[in-house]
């Protein structure tokens, strides 16, 4: 069949949106019609030349959408179910997977530009296109693995399925899963765009006294206000961990999150860390932009620095319960998603995430 999806070409050149050739799901793997797709800084790493995979590629890994046609040997999901995609398509047999790390899975990893048996489903005449996160959802229709199919209720809404399939797991799981973040805790998020604000809100639900939005940006700091940030920081215009280590009593923070994506704010993240404290890394440097940490301060101050992917989550369970903080009220996703875009619009979409445009921006019409 026909697709029309956002292709890049060539990194630093606009994507295209052209109409590819797309195969019928093989065994193990579903035809889904994209309902929604979020515009995540992930992408842009690629297409800023930051991060590299094989072009041409169609990007895209927040995504959602209705099950159109199930290949063969499909049991968990039926045309006409509306899934949550993930961006890890757990194997479930390598030793991340049986040790209950789905989202480390070796099995993903090895094939991340192609589908799991190694081919692709995207085409045009000779040339394949490499599936972002095997979801490739800036595209009408994709063929993704069933193991990257999460249900979710009809009542949910497609353009707030998407944003759990990226951001709202990822931040909130930071937070709860990979930092632990426990009541009463002071807690400083470095980068407050789509991801960091989901940090933010799963640092409230976690009962964090403090929680310190720290952004170069005068509106994502008011923004975060909204969504449980009890003060601001601007590391523009003041000392960023001065000001931290003022409004945590000449401390620190327990807890930090580097949540932007350079070495220049994972150093951020670090120094404003309190003795024995932790630092999570969320956001994801270009290629070879290493930060420099001073090793005595991490031993002498007995600091943690650690990563989290995917909000260290264990997929299948943990994004039915983002659907249900959402559906109890606990988590603003409805504030959260401040612009729609048609397909078409997608380097606009780009360039306002760059433009430090406020929330997510997600591309809700594909015809
Ligand atoms: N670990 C994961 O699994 C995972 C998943 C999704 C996204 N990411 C990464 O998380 C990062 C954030 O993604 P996003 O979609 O939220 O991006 P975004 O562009 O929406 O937000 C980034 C924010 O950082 C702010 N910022 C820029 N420079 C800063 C500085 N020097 N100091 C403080 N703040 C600064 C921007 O103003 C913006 O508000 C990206 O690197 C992305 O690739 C990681
Ligand atoms: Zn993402
Ligand atoms: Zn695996």
């Amino acid at each position: 069949m026909k697709t029309k999806a956002a292709v890049l070409y060539e990194a630093n050149s606009p994507l295209v949106v052209e109409e590819l050739d797309l195969d019928p799901p093989k065994e193990g793997e579903v035809l889904v019609k994209i309902g929604a797709a979020g515009i995540c800084r992930s992408d842009w790493h690629y297409m800023a030349g930051e991060s590299f995979m094989p072009l041409p590629a169609v990007l895209g890994h927040e995504g959602s959408g209705v099950v159109e046609e199930v290949g063969p040997g499909i049991t968990s999901v039926k045309a006409g179910d509306p899934v949550i995609l993930s961006f890890v398509s757990r194997c479930g047999r390598c030793h991340f997977c049986t040790i209950g790390r789905p989202n480390l899975c070796d099995v993903h990893m090895s094939t991340s530009t192609t589908m799991l048996d190694g081919t692709y489903r995207l085409h045009k005449g000779d040339t394949n296109f490499t599936p972002m996160s095997k979801l490739a959802c800036f595209s009408q229709y994709s063929v993704v693995p069933e193991v990257a199919c999460v249900p979710c209720p009809k009542e949910l809404g497609l353009d707030k399925a998407a944003v759990i399939g990226c951001c709202v797991t990822t931040g909130v799981g930071a937070a709860v899963n990979a930092a632990k973040v426990e009541p009463g805790a002071a807690v400083a998020v470095v980068g407050c765009g789509g991801v960091g604000l989901n940090v933010v809100m799963g640092a409230k639900l976690a009962g964090a006294r403090q929680i310190i939005a720290v952004d170069i940006s005068e509106g994502a700091l008011e923004f975060a206000m909204q969504f449980g940030a009890t003060h601001a920081v601007n590391p523009g215009q003041q000392d960023g961990p001065g000001r931290v280590r003022e409004i945590t009593g000449g401390l620190g923070a327990d807890y930090t999150f580097e949540v932007f994506g350079s070495a220049e704010t994972v150093e951020m993240a670090y120094d404003m860390a309190r003795k024995g404290g932790t630092v999570t890394v969320v956001g994801i440097p270009a290629d070879g932009d290493v930060p420099s940490i001073d090793a005595v301060s991490l031993v002498r101050q007995e600091k943690t620095l650690k990563g989290t992917y995917y909000g260290s989550a264990q997929l299948q369970s943990d994004m039915p319960r983002m659907v249900d903080l959402y559906m109890n009220g606990q988590l603003d996703l409805d504030a959260l998603i401040t612009r729609n875009y048609h397909l078409d619009e997608i380097n606009e979409a780009y360039a306002d995430l760059n433009r430090g445009e406020v929330g997510r921006g997600v591309i809700t019409r594909f015809d």
